[in-house]
């Protein structure tokens, strides 16, 4: 088979946010307890956090993590896990029926993040709790001194105060599962308020308020609409949320799926821009996409173990085992974020270790790297600069979500300051190669060119404990220069990332 694609240097997209590369680590599972932390590990650090998750963290270079929930913000008390550790309480997880030990909490997570490289994305409780512990938190966290809660932080020994700009007005408040659901108009009320009251101690931050948890939601996109108008001229961001399943065991269903991400980040940006001229606004709110993943390999069987069990600390929770096949979803999803980084500014993979991530770890033993852990660290590390408005030319076929489904899905970036161009493909096609036809116009002369290669015959291959490097890249000799670009050839069903140095 064979493609078509023209890149030209007026033909461009945006600048894009490095935190469109952003992740997330909530209290679930053993995300925290085992997962980043976890004291008599041989690679611990004074403050009990493994060396070994640290190394592969920053491997990713995620520039912002969101914490600590998810689903367990709203019922969450993060006063219950600041102070000496042995008076924190145990709590009951209301939102993965699990105990929650408080051994972690802001301090220790803002000690993690420093060393991990990552800025905190930090969410408030607005289901139990609501405004005033909001503020509290904001003030505990953000004040320099001279206040109630910013004294009790220094007593805590944090002199400095940690300046968190980015914050989630709660999680998923659409949803009927979540812990103190509203309605849009009550949620959008509390948001309002709680927007007003955090710029009032500080107008620079960055507020995200939520948006649906899907966007097979009933209540979507309405949702957006009504949260909107009661908060546009408060917030920043609107959050979207979506995982990727393939039940059926269909690749060219399951690859297909990207393009109802797609629809949905296209649906909500009309919905801002309605909001924005309803409200003759000249402010623009962008998309927070602050939860994506492929999630469903242990969810049913997750689902039926959680009704049966006893409140355990740290359970074996939404461990999915990614293959090879995940590896190709992961890239076309990044692509999207990619070719919609005009509106989407923020993105978290959900989530970073342990819990649907790309990173696992053996409680006492060792931490790999999951397949999917490729193609999200290179479009973070390499996918930095401008989005490109690519033209493709390629074959295509229909799946149930959609027709015309192109073959290539691809995504272009360019690093103007390294003076590279850089290229994710993902040929969908499972039986024929590709051969792309890769013209680069306006940008001078391609030098070089180096072919990474994700492949694997298997769909289901996985990487393991005992066989961590089953799934993983490889550089090819798959690219030549030639008059207007580059030539390349990508096999059946495989991920590939075309660096070009000018
Ligand atoms: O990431 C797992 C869960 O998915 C989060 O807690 C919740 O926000 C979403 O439903």
């Amino acid at each position: 088979m064979e493609a078509r694609v023209t890149a030209h240097a007026r033909y461009t997209i945006a600048d894009i946010d490095k935190r469109l590369y952003g992740s997330f680590l909530e209290h679930l599972g053993r995300a925290v307890y085992t997962g980043i932390y976890e004291p008599g590990h041989p690679t611990a650090d004074e403050n009990g956090m493994r060396r070994d998750v640290l190394d592969l963290v920053r491997g990713l270079e995620t520039p912002v993590c969101r914490y600590p929930g998810g689903n367990f913000v709203s019922a969450y008390n993060w006063e219950d896990g600041i102070g000496p550790k042995n008076e924190r309480p145990t709590r009951l997880d209301l939102a993965w029926r699990t105990a929650e030990s408080n051994q972690v909490g802001i301090h220790e997570f803002a000690d993690w993040a420093k060393a991990a490289g990552t800025e905190m994305m930090l969410a408030v409780n607005l289901g139990s709790r609501g405004l005033d512990d909001a503020r509290n938190f904001v003030e505990y966290v953000n004040h320099p001194g001279g206040s109630y809660w910013s004294d009790l932080r220094r007593k805590n020994g944090q002199a400095d105060p940690w300046d968190v700009k980015l914050w989630c007005l709660g999680n998923e408040m659409d949803g009927p599962w979540q812990v103190g659901h509203k309605t849009a108009v009550e949620y959008g009320h509390l948001a309002n308020e709680t927007a007003k009251a955090l710029r009032a101690f500080d107008d620079s931050l960055e507020l995200v308020v939520c948006g649906s948890s899907h966007s097979d939601m009933p209540t979507y996109p309405q949702w957006e609409a009504t949260v909107l108008e009661e908060t546009y001229g408060q917030v920043d961001y609107i959050s979207l949320h979506m995982y990727f399943e393939n039940y059926e065991k269909k690749t060219s269903e399951f690859l297909a799926l990207p393009e109802k991400l797609d629809r949905y980040i296209g649906t909500v940006g009309g919905v801002i821009d309605y909001v924005k001229a309803k409200k003759r606004s000249k402010k623009n709110v962008r998309i927070s996409f602050d939860e994506w993943n492929v999630w469903y390999h242990e969810r049913r069987s997750d689902a039926k173990r959680m009704k049966e069990w006893d409140w355990p600390h740290a359970p074996v929770l939404l461990e999915d085992v990614y293959n090879f096949e995940d590896v190709l979803q992961v890239g076309c999803i990044l692509n999207t974020f990619i070719r919609r980084a005009d509106v989407v500014r923020i993105a978290c993979i959900a989530q970073l270790v342990n819990v649907i991530a790309p990173i696992m770890t053996a409680p006492g033993g060792a931490a790999w790297r999951q397949t999917i852990y490729f193609p999200f660290q290179f479009a973070s590390k390499h996918g930095r600069g401008t989005a490109l408005r690519l033209d493709v030319d390629c074959a295509s076929y229909d799946a149930d979500i959609a027709a015309g489904i192109s073959y290539l899905d691809i995504a272009g970036v360019h690093d103007g300051d390294a003076g590279t161009l850089t290229f994710f493909a993902i040929n969908r096609h499972g039986e024929e190669a590709m051969t792309i036809d890769l013209s680069v116009e306006g940008f001078g002369k391609a030098r070089n060119v180096e072919h990474t290669l994700i492949k694997h015959d298997n769909l289901e291959a996985r990487n393991t404990k005992d066989a961590p490097e089953t799934v993983a890249p490889r550089k090819v000799d798959g690219a030549t220069i030639s008059d207007s670009g580059v030539e390349v050839t990508v096999p059946p069903y495989s991920y590939s990332m075309i660096r070009i140095t000018l």
